[in-house]
């Protein structure tokens, strides 16, 4: 992996390879083990336009425990602020010789635009609605780590699909293993022709969950909503909140997940969200270091592949 900007057109063996590493870093983080400094000598910065606390920290904390130097740049006290573009930015911080760049940006196809334009290795934070790569590989490793497996499991992902990056990057990875994925919205929540994607389109949470693994439940995006596209919060949680009531129409051993950040009240009930025997969200966070060591670690090894390249010629 030069780059990792999106799930889609990954093939099952790369998304495997992320897999298996992530798994085998999540068991050593558990235990204690020392953790070989793969990025030993690299540099790294965080670039997020957009707010985060999982995302932005474990970056930092899977960097920092494989051995890289990780820098945080601060958009809101940057040059960003005098009216440096993106573009220019990303090339700055390339000049002091940064081997991986992280980014979130509220456009979908920034991260994309800018891996094109530097020459480093660029990691896709969530870029506007498109895609949150690291997220469906968390996600798909606590399932995994869970449920023992992937092929053949229904996952319904209820809620504000519209603005998710979230739910594309999920569909993408759980289809290519061979899960089933539903969608579960009220119509003006769900993205028109997003079923060419492969997924069930539910606008019932009783039909959509029916006899379903896996719950994943998303926030409604009000920061990126213009205009009304609920009547209300509260007829909103009516319908689409996740209760235990509506969890019922689920398998008895289905399990339920949250990207976070949460709003408890608006798409789950709180206490629910707190049921250690039914809840991941805390597990999700845990797994979150460990997908991202994998992906750093892999990206490490494809710089380290180059630089040997390189040499080489020059001999
Ligand atoms: N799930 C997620 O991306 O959370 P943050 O916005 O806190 O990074």
């Amino acid at each position: 992996m030069n780059h990792l900007l999106g799930i889609e057109g990954m093939q099952r063996s790369e998304i495997e390879a992320v897999l298996n590493l992530a798994d085998d870093y999540a068991g050593k983080v558990r235990s204690g083990e020392k953790i070989e400094a793969v990025l030993d000598g690299f540099t790294m910065i965080n670039l997020f336009f957009e707010n985060s606390t999982r995302t932005r920290t474990s970056f930092e904390l899977a960097g920092k425990r494989l051995g890289a130097a990780v820098t945080n740049m601060s958009v809101v006290s940057s040059s960003i602020k005098k009216g440096e573009t993106l573009t220019d930015t990303a090339l700055t911080l390339r000049a002091m010789h940064t081997d991986i760049l992280v980014v979130r940006h509220q456009c979908s196809g920034a991260v994309k635009l800018l891996s094109e334009k530097v020459g480093c290795s660029v990691v896709n934070a969530g870029d506007g609605s498109h895609e949150h790569p690291t997220q469906a590989f968390l996600d798909a490793l606590t399932i995994q780590r869970r449920k023992g497996k992937l092929q053949g499991l229904e996952v319904a992902i209820c809620g504000d699909i519209m603005h998710s990056r979230v739910a594309r990057s999920n569909i993408h990875l759980l289809q290519t293993m061979g899960a089933r994925v539903r969608l579960v919205a009220p119509p003006t929540l769900m993205p028109p022709d997003i079923e060419k994607f492969g997924p069930q389109i539910y606008h019932d949470m009783k039909q959509g969950l029916k006899d379903c693994d896996i719950v994943m439940m998303l926030r409604l995006q009000t920061e990126r909503m213009q205009g009304n596209y609920v009547p209300s919060v509260r007829e909103y949680y009516h319908f689409y909140g996740l209760t235990r009531e509506k969890l019922a129409n689920a398998k008895q051993d289905a399990l339920i997940m949250h990207p976070g950040p949460m709003n408890r009240g608006v798409e789950i009930d709180s206490e629910l969200a707190d049921d250690i025997h039914r809840s991941l969200i805390q597990e999700q966070v845990e797994m979150g270091v460990a997908v991202r060591m994998a992906s750093l670690a892999l990206i490490g090894k494809a710089i380290k592949a180059r630089k040997a390249i390189k040499l080489q010629d020059k001999d």
